[in-house]
């Protein structure tokens, strides 16, 4: 019976962590301590199916406290199972319907190329520039009234939120005060919409959310509806982790370039799928025994944690031929199975915890990474290193490039 605690350990050693443990383990099952609990590590397409199972895993009081309030807020759907889940989970995957996910994709496309246009002759940092580009677009989609002169804030409390999830010092209390101020204000934004003295179009993200009501019938309380909307903006936003990623592979794969650049749609999107699986993001997926479990012989608790070791599940040579090396070319021709690819939940969106955005996430980089195969840039010495230990993971430099200046 494990005795240490591994949170630490977690913190310190990131991505590695976990795998770290399971190669260490007879059979490939962990057992160890996490957040003052016992936890069980799974790895690979089964342990996603068998975790997706809402009889063996559920959500409600798995989640950390420094994770609600940074990067999903309290009260969210990702708390939630069982008839509560699926009501409110219906609203999100209401709005990225087939049309409503080509409507924001056209948005950012649009501000993508005002963007690029204004950068020519000068040195930008992809990153930044692709979350402003993004926060400007999916406001406006989404029916959420910003003021121009705050965007560049917007998009940096969005980035924030983000980016402190896995850290204890300055990073997460940073994350802390911008989740803060924003469901502040778009809390009092749900309320002037509820009153009438703001609108916004129908069937936009900002006004389904503001007339929702939940599996009781009830219309959410102003602040959860607040933290909902914020869990539209803030995952479209982290897009701009995989634009920079995508840079960076460019950049160091340029074998990939002429292809993407062609417009070959299947390889478009078989390049938006190997980023998703090469670079880190979500580190793990966790949840509490429903029951007491059996996986494999090995018995879990009922109320312990499971983990589902999602970055290791993408670096396994048994899932994956070569797993170290970025080749698109091995999605092409074929679609990953619902607990294969995993890099935003496995199974069905629908029914269970998969992500409600993933078309979205793969939509906006089917269209954006071609558009900067086809820019014509230098790329300055700068720092492209991507830490594992950094939770979530980010490409240092955020990729600062100078697009070439076009012959007048
Ligand atoms: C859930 C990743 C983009 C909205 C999730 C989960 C992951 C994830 C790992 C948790 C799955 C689970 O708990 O089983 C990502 C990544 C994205 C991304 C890596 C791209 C950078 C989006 C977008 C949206 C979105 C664009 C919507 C605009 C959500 C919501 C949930 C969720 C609402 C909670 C679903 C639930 O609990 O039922 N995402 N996501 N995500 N994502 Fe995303």
């Amino acid at each position: 019976m494990p005795v240490v605690d591994q949170t630490s350990m977690l913190l310190l050693k990131g991505y590695a962590w976990l795998p770290g443990l399971r190669r260490r383990a007879a059979g490939d099952v962990v057992h160890t301590r996490l957040l003052g609990r016992r936890a069980t590590g799974l790895c690979g397409p089964d342990a996603a199916r068998f975790f997706y199972d809402e009889r063996n895993v559920e959500r409600r009081t798995a989640l950390p406290g420094p994770i609600k309030s940074t990067l999903f807020g309290h009260g969210s759907v990702h708390g939630l199972d069982g008839a509560a889940h699926r009501v409110r989970k219906a609203m999100f995957t209401s709005l990225f319907s087939a049309p409503a996910v080509a409507a924001l994709v056209a948005h950012v496309t649009t501000e993508w190329d005002l963007a690029v246009a204004s950068w020519e002759g000068r040195r930008v940092v992809l990153f930044d520039e692709t979350a402003e580009v993004i926060t400007r677009a999916v406001c406006d989609w989404a029916g959420v009234t910003v003021d121009d002169g705050d965007l560049p804030e917007l998009a940096a409390d969005l980035v924030t939120m983000v980016d402190g999830l896995g850290s204890s010092g300055p990073r997460h209390w940073r994350a802390r005060q911008a989740r803060r101020r924003r469901e502040a204000w778009l809390e009092r934004f749900v309320r002037d919409l509820r009153d009438g003295s703001e609108d916004a179009p129908p069937d936009s993200a900002a006004e389904v959310v503001a007339v929702h009501r939940d599996a009781g019938g009830r219309p959410l309380h102003p602040r959860v509806a607040a933290v909902e909307l914020l869990n539209v903006l803030r995952p479209t936003v982290a897009v701009s982790w995989f634009v920079a990623y995508a840079a960076h592979a460019l950049h160091r794969w340029p074998e990939h370039r002429a292809r993407l650049a062609s417009g070959d749609a299947e390889f478009a999107e078989a390049f938006a799928h190997e980023l998703r699986r090469f670079y880190p993001f979500a580190p793990l997926l966790g949840g509490r025994a429903a029951r007491e479990l059996d996986w494999r012989g090995e018995h879990i608790p009922a109320g312990s944690l499971v983990l589902l070791d999602v970055y290791g599940q993408h670096h396994d040579p048994r899932f994956w031929r070569d797993p170290y090396t970025f080749d698109p070319r091995r999605f092409l021709g074929t679609e990953p199975g619902p607990y294969d690819l995993i890099p935003q939940g496995g199974g069905d969106p629908a029914s269970g915890h998969r992500c409600p955005g993933e078309t979205l996430t793969v939509a906006l980089l089917r269209t954006l990474t071609p558009r900067l195969a086809r820019l014509d840039y230098d790329v300055p010495r700068q720092d492209l290193s991507i830490s594992l230990r950094r939770l979530p993971a980010r490409l240092s430099s955020g990729f600062v490039l100078v697009p070439a200046l076009t012959p007048m």
